[in-house]
Order: structure tokens, then C-alpha cells, then sequence
């Protein structure tokens, strides 16, 4: 028997409406674990696609005045290209639910279920929401309203097919406890648990009335029910009764990614059909949480949808994948603001890794001419080394439990490590002390580090990881999840000094012109000259007791130590501002502030809740003046 293919799928996204930033949420988080897996040489099958049947489309296609498929295939067009391309959604197989292939495996799968007695027909009395395409008990009504929206339902009385969930129950129920992995997070598993156990009724699989669909086998009057259709596309696309060695090699899933308001149809339809059909159930179903605005889920209905491709526009595939990867834990709720993105965006692109990266080139070019140093093993202090391997495990298991964010925040400390590093070894006295044996391996730590943050980065990332290499002087790609510890020989590798990695962005109502008078707020050079600024190191930085927003600073200034107390602790634990090179006020009067006499100010930018300070993005002697 061959590899077992790693099988993740989104769910098929319904083509009623261009598709919103929270479908680009799962669709990107899938990615980024299709990549993990591909990176660590596994063989992936990567499934997406579109759910194109049902009575809600029909009603949108009538509206529009044109057929049904008509109306979906422009939206699956747009969904492709430019939507998922320039995502870089890398998927391995779309599957529209109107393909041959899978009308074909619907209607088997039908047919033998009914064979089995698993379907039977009956009458189905009771009442629909259209928007969900969902059929619901009087008992499961809430306030005469969907359980799942809130939006009205309609009564409906028809005859119908079943399948028979009742019979299943028991199986489902024992499965679920046998399997505490199948459904993730624990608490989604909790809630179907207590679904399950307050009783399964059989479920109306078809419909009459209505003609988009694939029509019961036999029984053209009625149309499989669209989430019963839907479900099985994860069969299709692995090849079920049209390539049964694919098949073998693919299922079960590894993983269905899906939101939390799906997970049911995950957890309980879809396991029953296929315990019917007595094949393997997927490993988990995980439900993941939603963007919301506000206090209310992003979509469509609301009127509060964010369209992907203007952020794309606006910020580029890697600030957005960054920040919907990042920003909020994998299977939490989380807020969407577009301030958000733009700070996640200036923090960690623009400020960790883009500094690391310029600092790092830059010194390599300053103080070893370019070419990348060798190590000397003897020297080294191991501090870089010991944490990239840290991290780099940390990511595989993050990745393997599904914590993205996680992941992705063990990265950003390695590069935090880095950055703190260089404040630590203060390379440029290392080098005017001809310590060069210590220089070459602080120079060989930081550049061997960002050549390991280029590989943890490619799953998440598109052009970065890329972008990070060439100024590092490597033209080849990353190929493989190894490569990301020490050891690589730099040899005759001359870095490059690039452009910086991200601009950093301003707050989009920033970039509106100041209300104040022009006239009045502009100052001649002459002002501007009185101000002494000039570039310190902090040596030690404590609280100040009984005030909670005071910092007590010394700072090296280049002649003296000086103390400035500064209202930043909120924003800086004080250890680890030690080393840290400042702006500071070198001429303004002394001020005494809770006992403490404070000489001068430091600089630090601020907007709303964000706070940092100002410093030389390579290091400079203390005591330069800043103008
Ligand atoms: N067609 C069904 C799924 C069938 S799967 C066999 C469907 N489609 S949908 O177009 O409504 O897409 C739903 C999915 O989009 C959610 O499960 C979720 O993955 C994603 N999201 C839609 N809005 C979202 C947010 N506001 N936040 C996060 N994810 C969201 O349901």
C-alpha cells in the first residue's frame, strides 16, 4: 500500500453572492496547513470548492433573469480567479457540486442507501429556513424562528425521502466518546454531544418543487436535498467509486475545516452517511470561530461584509494572510478591524522582521564587507541556535494541533530573540574592539536565524519568505520543513541590501490631511533646531512604585547616565527595554515627577491603544544627535 495522502477540505462555499473576508478566513487557514504538510514532504490533497445547487440559488439566478448555472458560474469564475490566485490559495482540486463527476457519485450513493433501507420515502410535515437550506422540527424552533439565524421559517408539507439518523444514534454517539479527537475544539464536541443526545430524528433528504438539484434516482419529481449533496462532495473529490486507487490512498480526511455554525451537518449528518455506507469517518472536523464585526458574525445577510479583494489592493497577499492567520486564536470568536491589520501589519512585518532583516544586512555589509561569515564553532554561544530549534518544534506541533496563530507566534518570538540579541552583543563594539571571532558568529546567528524564519514563514506567507532570502544573498527556494535549523554553510554568500521588507502603513483616516490651519502648525528650521535629540541605550529600567504608568529609565547618552522617568509601562515590561537604544530630549528642563528628578523625554509614537518607542532602525554611538 502507498503513502496515505494528507486530505484537507474547506467547505464548498455557496455561489449565491461574491464570497466575503470570513470564507477567505477557512479558505487561507486551510492553505496554510496544506502547505505545513506539503513542506514536511507529505503528499496533500488540498479540496475546495463551491456548493452551486438549492432553492436559494435558484431564487437568486430568477432574480438576476438568467439560468442557474448561468448565474453561478460567474461567481465561481470571479471565486478561482482573482479571488483564491491572488490569495495564494494553493488548492489541489475545485469541486463545483454541478460536475458530472459529482452528480454521478450523489445519485449512487442515494440509490444505495435507499437499497440498504437506510433512505425510505414518507411525508415530511414541518418547517424549512431558506437561507440555511435547513429543515427543522416545531420543537427546535425558537420563538417560531430558526435556531441557527433567527430568520422566519416556511411551513412545509410534502412528500419526501428520509434517511434514517435515528438508527444511527447510539453508533454516533459511542464513536463521538471513543474518538475524543473527531471533533475539535472540545467544547464544539460538548455541544453535539447534548444535540445528539436530546434525539436524532430522520432527516427530509429531498425535495419536490424545486428543479436545481440532482433529481432522486427513479423519482425525477424529487431533488436530493442540498446539504445531503453537499456533504458528499468530500467523497467525490477523493475519488470514491471513480478511482478506487486514489481513493485508498485519500480517505478518510484528515481534516474538515469548518465554521462553527456547520459543524453540526459535519458531526452527525455526514458521519451517519458514511457509516451507512460503511466507510472510515474523518479524522476531526474542526470548527473554527468566526470574524465578526462588532458583536455580529461578518456575512452577507448583516450588510457588513468585507470584500478581500480591496484589503489585497490595499495591503498585499502577506499583510492580510498575516493578519487572518494570526490575529485570533484558530477555534475563537475574533473581532475584524482594518486598524488591526494595520497593526499587526506595522508590529510585526515593518517593525520585528523588517528590522531584523535591515539591521542584520546592513551590519553584515558595515562589518564584514558583505560576505556572510563563517562560524567558529568554538565561540559560539549557541543562545540563537538553541531557540530557532526551540521554535522550529514548537511550530510543528502547533501546526499538527491546529493552533495557526500559536504557530505563527512562536516565529515572531524568534525573531523578537534576534532583535534583542543584536541590543546584547552590540556587534558594532565588537568590532571597533576587534573581537572578530565573536563578531563573525553573532553575524552568522542573526543571518542563519532569518534564513530559518524564511522557512517556518512559507506555509503562512507568499512572497515574503522569498523576498527575505534574496537579501540574504540565497536564490533557492524552500523545499523542505529541515532546513529549518542551524547549520547552513554561508559560504561565499554576499548578502543584498534591499529595499525595507514592509513600508509601514499609516491608519487610514490618518492619511486624511489635518483639520488644523496649515498656516498656523508650520514651524521654520530655526524652531526645529532648538530641540537636542540626540540617541541613548537604556542600562536599567525599573517601575516606579505606586504610580502604574511610570517607567524609571537610565540612559546612556553618551557622556553620562541620566535618569528620565516615562509613562510607557503599560506598553514595555521594563527588562526587556535593557539594552534598547532611544531618542530622547536631551535639552529640556528637569522636572520632578512622584519624588524623582527626571532629565528629559523620551520619544515614542502613539495612536489609540498603540504606543512605541522611537530608535535608530540600525544602532548608532550613543550621544548622536538626531535631526
Ligand atoms: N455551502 C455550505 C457548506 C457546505 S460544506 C459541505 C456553506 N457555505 S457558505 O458559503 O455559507 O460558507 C460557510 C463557511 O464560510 C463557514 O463554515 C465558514 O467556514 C466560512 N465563514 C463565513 N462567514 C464567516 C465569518 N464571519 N467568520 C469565519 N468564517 C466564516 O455553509
Amino acid at each position: 500500500m502507498g503513502e496515505k495522502v494528507w486530505y484537507i477540505t474547506t467547505p464548498i462555499y455557496y455561489p449565491s453572492d461574491n464570497l466575503h473576508v470570513g470564507h477567505a478566513y477557512t479558505t487561507v487557514a486551510a492553505d496554510a496547513l496544506a502547505r505545513f504538510h506539503r513542506l514536511k514532504d507529505e503528499s496533500v490533497l488540498f479540496v475546495t470548492g463551491t456548493d452551486e445547487h438549492g432553492q436559494k440559488i435558484q431564487k437568486k439566478a430568477d432574480q438576476a433573469g438568467q439560468s442557474p448555472l448561468e448565474f453561478v458560474s460567474g461567481i465561481v469564475e470571479f471565486i478561482r480567479d482573482p479571488l483564491w490566485k491572488r490569495l495564494g490559495i494553493s488548492y489541489d482540486d475545485f469541486i463545483r457540486t454541478t460536475e458530472e463527476r459529482h452528480h454521478d457519485v450523489v445519485q449512487e450513493i442515494f440509490r444505495r442507501l435507499l437499497e440498504k433501507g437506510d433512505i425510505y420515502k414518507g411525508v415530511y410535515e414541518g418547517w424549512y429556513c431558506l437561507p440555511d437550506e435547513t429543515y427543522w422540527t416545531e420543537s427546535k424552533l425558537v420563538e417560531g424562528k430558526c435556531p441557527d439565524c433567527g430568520r422566519p421559517v416556511e411551513r412545509v408539507r410534502q412528500e419526501s425521502y428520509f434517511f434514517r439518523l435515528s438508527r444511527y444514534q447510539e453508533r454516533l454517539r459511542q464513536y463521538i466518546i471513543d474518538h475524543p479527537d473527531f471533533i475539535q475544539p472540545t467544547s464544539r464536541r460538548n455541544e453535539m454531544l447534548s444535540f445528539i443526545d436530546s434525539g436524532l430524528e430522520d432527516l427530509s433528504v429531498s425535495r419536490t418543487g424545486i428543479s436545481w438539484g440532482i433529481p432522486v434516482p427513479g423519482d425525477p419529481e424529487h431533488v436530493i436535498y442540498v446539504w445531503f449533496d453537499a456533504l458528499v462532495n468530500y467523497l467525490t473529490a477523493a475519488g470514491y467509486l471513480r478511482d478506487p486507487a486514489q481513493f485508498s490512498a485519500v480517505w478518510p480526511a484528515n481534516v474538515h475545516l469548518v465554521g462553527k455554525e456547520i459543524v453540526r451537518f459535519h458531526t452527525v449528518i455526514w458521519p451517519v452517511i458514511l457509516m451507512a455506507l460503511e466507510l472510515p469517518l474523518p479524522e476531526r472536523v474542526f470548527g473554527h470561530g468566526w470574524l465578526l464585526i462588532g458583536q455580529a458574525k461578518m456575512g452577507k445577510s448583516l450588510g457588513n461584509a468585507v470584500n478581500p479583494i480591496e484589503l489585497l489592493d490595499r495591503y498585499g497577499v502577506d499583510p492580510v494572510r498575516h493578519y487572518l492567520l494570526r490575529e485570533v486564536p484558530f477555534g475563537a470568536d475574533g473581532s475584524y478591524t482594518e486598524e488591526a491589520l494595520i497593526l499587526r501589519t506595522n508590529v510585526d512585518l515593518a517593525n520585528d522582521l523588517g528590522n531584523l532583516l535591515s539591521r542584520t544586512t546592513a551590519m553584515i555589509n558595515r562589518f564584514a564587507q558583505g560576505g556572510v561569515p563563517a562560524r567558529v564553532v568554538e565561540a559560539d554561544d549557541g543562545i540563537l541556535s538553541r531557540e530557532a530549534a526551540k521554535v522550529s518544534g514548537e511550530v510543528d506541533e502547533a501546526m499538527q494541533n491546529l493552533s495557526i496563530s500559536d504557530a505563527i507566534g512562536a516565529i515572531f518570538r524568534l525573531v523578537g530573540r534576534a532583535n534583542k540579541y543584536i541590543e546584547e552583543q552590540k556587534p558594532w563594539d565588537l568590532s571597533k574592539n576587534q573581537q572578530t571571532i565573536q563578531l563573525s558568529n553573532v553575524l552568522y546567528g542573526l543571518w542563519e536565524t532569518l534564513r530559518v524564519v524564511s522557512v517556518l514563514l512559507t506555509p503562512f506567507l507568499i512572497d515574503t519568505p522569498a523576498r527575505i532570502r534574496e537579501q540574504l544573498g540565497l536564490d533557492t527556494p524552500v523545499l523542505h520543513y529541515r532546513e529549518a535549523e542551524f547549520g547552513f554553510d554561508g559560504k561565499d554568500i554576499r548578502v543584498d541590501r534591499g529595499e525595507p521588507l514592509f513600508p509601514r502603513l499609516e491608519k487610514p483616516q490618518a492619511i486624511v490631511p489635518d483639520q488644523v490651519s496649515q498656516e498656523e502648525s508650520l514651524i521654520g528650521i530655526e524652531d526645529f533646531q532648538k530641540l537636542q535629540l540626540r540617541v541613548g541605550t537604556i542600562r536599567a529600567c525599573e517601575v516606579v512604585e505606586g504610580a502604574d504608568r511610570l517607567l524609571k529609565l537610565t540612559i546612556f547618552d553618551g557622556q553620562r547616565d541620566r535618569t528620565i522617568v516615562s509613562g510607557i509601562r503599560a506598553h514595555y515590561d521594563a527588562a526587556a527595554l535593557i539594552g534598547q537604544q532611544v531618542v530622547l530630549v536631551a535639552n529640556l528642563k528637569p522636572v520632578t515627577l512622584r519624588g524623582i528628578v527626571s532629565e528629559g523625554m523620551l520619544l515614542a509614537g502613539s495612536s489609540d491603544d498603540a504606543l512605541s518607542l522611537v530608535a535608530p532602525i540600525t544602532p548608532l554611538p550613543e550621544g548622536a544627535r538626531v535631526k
